[in-house]
């Protein structure tokens, strides 16, 4: 239960994480189960089992009610233990469905599934404070609190003239004394398994919810002489729980705030930081400039001195050093050179592989496509399918029809190709390299290399030409 590290300083072992996780959710009003909805793109269920893994935890057991099958769905790639409560009879009722998971001698860590914010440091400090001393051989009750101008709704902790906890008191059966107790219940605790297991056993109903209490565990600890220690979030928004989306709203931006400042501390300008939104990982190399809006989701990593313009949306993306994305572009699953210029109003489609000195203008969609050092395509064109060599440029209005309506074609253009603006080439098609298309060109068979090729009606002029005129009415 405990390992003595050199300074002779007590750390407790690697806990059983029991999350809870069975309420309805009733006030989200949604047909999605609570713990699926999201901050910063990761269901809360989600936040609270990776910071249980971060603490290196024995098992993880998830307790699942209401829409359980789905929640079990969709984070079945998760290592953890699903633990089912077939009907929501309190939070001792809850716990007391995943005790037959906890070994003997295992330290049991309670967390819920719908306090997502909550950090592994907080609970590291909890579970110190379990560790067992000379006055508790088999270690204490640590309880996480906080002070709140308004605890309305929350358990009260009791403590007696000494300061030492005596109880909870859950706010429907508190008296209006003991309702002004500002110091509050968040509801995660630590504490030995064989104990926890004891004093579940030993819960009732008897109070204003008919519901079997985890918190009554405090004052059986307190009759069984097992002292009850505290400690603290560093933070409120930690342990703040969603119940409807206004919190939901409320912990997202707390949420952002955080990600935003540990960018900021690494090094990241963030024009707004109140107006950043990552919904993955961001990782970045120095002097990274992101500008108001942006959207970051899964895995997107920027080179140094990389400049992300205003109301961008970037996903699964690798930017090389000294690129710019300039406002409203759009890019996923690509992989970006160094030195490029994207945008604005670009968009980059998943397959797309940009080399050095890349420049993507205003209106251009690039899909599967690897386009060489130093080609330009800067305006109105849409380039699926196809390679595209060095220092070409791609006219404005240039379209690859790389789809006869069944299949998808590839076209291929050599380096230092140039083709004239408002050209469709439709796949299989290949542009030798150096060679020119003329504008307004559809180019249905390969050109060669080095020549002019164009394919579009002469221009002609009809002297003395009359323009129709208007019949005269009949009316
Ligand atoms: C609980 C605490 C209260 C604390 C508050 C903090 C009890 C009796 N009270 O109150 O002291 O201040 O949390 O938010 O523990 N759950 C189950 N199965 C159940 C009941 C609940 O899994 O049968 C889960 C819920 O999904 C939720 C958590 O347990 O994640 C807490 O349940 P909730 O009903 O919100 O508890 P409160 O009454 O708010
Ligand atoms: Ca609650």
């Amino acid at each position: 239960m405990e390992f003595t590290v050199g300074s002779g300083v007590r750390r407790s072992c690697a806990p059983t994480v029991i999350i809870l996780a069975a309420g309805q959710g009733t006030r989200m009003r949604s047909d999605l189960p609570k713990v699926l909805h999201v901050v910063g793109g990761k269901p809360l269920l989600a936040h609270v089992i990776d910071t249980a893994i971060q603490l290196e935890a024995r098992r993880v057991c998830v307790v699942y009610g209401h829409g359980g099958e789905r929640v079990r769905a969709s984070l079945a790639h998760l290592p953890v233990t699903w633990v089912e409560q077939a009907s929501q009879l309190g939070t001792g009722h809850a716990v007391l469905q995943a005790l037959p998971h906890l070994q003997h001698g295992d330290t049991a860590l309670i967390l819920y599934g719908d306090v997502p914010l909550i950090r592994p440091e907080t609970l590291r400090t909890l579970l110190d404070a379990v560790v067992p001393s000379p006055d508790a051989p088999k270690g204490a009750l640590a309880l996480l609190t906080v002070d709140l101008l308004d605890p309305t709704g929350y358990g009260r902790i009791l403590r007696d003239e000494a300061g030492q906890v005596i109880g909870i008191v859950e706010e429907k059966d508190a008296t209006p004394r003991e309702r002004q107790v500002r110091e509050v219940n968040t509801g995660v605790l630590a504490v030995d398994g064989g104990y926890l297991a004891n004093w579940i056993a030993r819960l009732d109903t008897r109070n204003a919810q008919g519901e079997y209490y985890l918190t009554d565990i405090v004052s059986l600890a307190v009759a069984d002489g097992v002292p009850v220690r505290t400690t603290a979030p560093s933070v409120l928004i930690e342990v703040l729980g969603v119940n409807q989306r206004v919190q939901l709203a409320e912990l997202e931006r707390a949420y952002q705030l955080c990600r935003a400042r540990e960018l900021m501390l690494q090094g990241v300008t963030l024009r707004d930081p109140a107006r950043f939104d990552l919904r993955g990982e961001l990782t970045v190399g120095r002097d990274v400039e992101i500008d108001i809006g942006v959207i970051f989701e899964g895995q997107v990593q920027l080179g140094d001195r990389v400049r992300i313009g205003p109301h961008c949306f970037l996903k699964d993306v690798t930017i090389a050093d000294d690129t710019e994305v300039r406002a409203h572009s759009v890019l996923e699953g690509a992989t970006v050179g160094q030195g490029c210029v994207i945008g604005p109003f670009a968009r980059l489609r998943p397959g797309t592989t940009l080399d050095s000195r890349v420049h993507v203008g205003n209106f251009v969609e690039i899909k599967q496509s690897q386009v060489q050092e130093g080609s330009k395509i800067n305006h109105l064109s849409y380039i699926g399918d196809a390679d595209v060599g060095r220092g070409v440029n791609v006219g404005a209005g240039t379209i690859t029809c790389n789809y006869d309506g069944a299949n998808k074609h590839r076209t291929v253009i050599g380096d230092r190709v140039f083709v004239g603006s408002n050209t469709a080439l439709v796949a299989p098609v290949e542009i030798g390299a150096d060679a020119i298309i003329g504008a307004g060109s559809v180019i249905v068979c390969n050109a060669p290399s080095g020549e002019l090729t164009l394919s579009r009606a002469r221009q002609e002029t009809r002297p003395g030409w009359k323009r129709p005129t208007k019949k005269a009415s009949t009316a």
